[in-house]
Order: C-alpha cells, then structure tokens, then sequence
C-alpha cells in the first residue's frame, strides 16, 4: 500500500459487478481509476444476504493490482480472519457488532500481517472506537445498513463522521464510507473528513467490461465532487 494520506481515493464495490465474471470486472475498474478495489463479503447471519468467503478473494487478488479491501460482515469473524488475510487482502474490516471481543479481533488482523478496520453499522456511535484507536488502520462508516447495494445514503451519518474526523486527530486512519454514495452524497461526507468512498451501483451502472469507460466516468464524477466539497471544506 502507498503511504498513508487523507487524498481522496474510490473503492468500488464488486458487489454491484458481475459475479461471474470477477477477475475481469477487477481489471476493468482499476484501469479507469479506481483507487482501492472494496470487497463484501456476506454470512446470510450477521447480514440477511450471503456472497462468498476467502477461496474467491483468493481468486480475486489475481487481478488486483492496487489494495484488496476486504470487508467482512460476518458473525462470529475471529475464526475466519486468518484466511481472508491469507486470501491477500490488504485491509480487513471486522463490524464492531459482529462480536464482544472487537480488541481481540483487531489484534488478530494485525498478527497476520494485514491492515486492520472496523466498520460500524448506522446506529453504532463513534464512541465505540474510543479505545481501540491504537489498533485500527481505517473505520468504516456505514451509510446503509450492511446486506444490499443500491440502498439510498442515511444522512444521520454525516454527524458521526465529523465526530470520528474530530476522534482521530492526526493519527494515520482512514475514514471510510459504505453506503449510497453518488456524486450527490459524496461531497457530504467528503465535507467532513471521509477520504475513501466506497461506491457499488453508483459506479457499475450503465457499464460493462465491454464499455469499461462508463465506469471511468462514474468513478471520475464521484471522485470530482467528493475534491471540490474538500477544497471548500478547506477554504
Ligand atoms: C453494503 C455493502 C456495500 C455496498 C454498497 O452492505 O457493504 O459495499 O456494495 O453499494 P451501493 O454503493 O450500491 O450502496
Ligand atoms: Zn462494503
């Protein structure tokens, strides 16, 4: 991974790709400019929708260039986090509600050698991070609630990423947003401090890996409205 930095970077979400066709939709993506590929990854328990385990990212990383972000709505996680990090991801998420160890969890990540995150569904406050902030690499804030693309953005959201922004300080970790983000609601977070967007249908609509340049201009319109809400933000 590059060194850390607050740039803004998108993360699509494959979950909106076609699913038989990974290895290729990957490529796609990165070659119009994605940043990091985001990968969900589904139990039909902790979420009411099942996607696929650690066999499949394995498969993936072959095609990713940049970071695997992988993010794991799973309960129990402990027992499974030692093969998504083998599978290669960079980054593994756990939910701060998917277990009543999440220090354990996060350690877990780390001794395997990847980045660790925690995500927190929309009514998990920020403060639930306050004592794990010297374990995490990334939080993930959930804009949805986990288990489906295409669910429209919950705005509540946009005051606990300004708390979290404010909760980290200078320390080196990424915000990251799930959930509903478009060129429309981008800027909203962006605002705020998020630095990576992660975007599903918002950049796999209208596109295919026979016209991959939809998805460069997805990628590009949520990538210039997320800069120009920051250079205001900053101004
Ligand atoms: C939802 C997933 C998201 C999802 C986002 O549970 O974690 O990554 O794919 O999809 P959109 O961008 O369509 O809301
Ligand atoms: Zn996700």
């Amino acid at each position: 991974m590059k060194p850390f930095d607050r740039s803004i970077k998108i993360a699509p979400s494959i979950l909106s790709a076609d699913f038989a066709n990974f290895g290729a939709e990957c490529r796609a993506i990165e070659a119009q400019g994605a940043d990091w590929v985001h990968v969900d990854v589904m139990d039909g328990h902790f979420v009411p929708n099942i996607t696929f385990g650690p066999a499949t990212c394995a498969a993936i990383r072959k095609h990713i260039r940049g970071v695997m972000d992988v993010h794991l709505m799973i309960a129990p996680a402990d027992p499974y986090i030692e093969a998504f990090v083998k599978s290669g991801a960079d980054i593994v998420t756990v939910h701060a509600e998917a277990g009543a160890h999440l220090d354990r969890s996060l350690q877990l990540v780390r001794s395997f050698g990847a980045k660790a995150g925690v995500s927190l569904n929309p009514s998990t406050p920020a403060s639930a991070l306050e004592f794990v902030l010297n374990r995490i690499d990334l939080v993930l804030v959930m804009t949805v609630n986990p288990g489906f693309g295409g669910q429209s953005f919950i705005d509540s959201q946009i005051e606990k990423v300004g708390q979290l922004r404010a909760m980290i300080g200078d320390r080196p970790i990424h915000i990251e947003i799930d959930g509903g983000i478009t060129p429309e609601t981008a800027p909203l977070v962006a605002a705020v401090g998020a630095d990576v967007l992660v975007a599903g249908s918002a950049v796999f609509k209208g596109g295919s890996v026979e016209t991959p340049e939809v998805y460069g201009r997805n990628i590009a319109s949520i990538r210039a409205a997320a800069e120009a809400a920051r250079q205001k933000f900053a101004a």
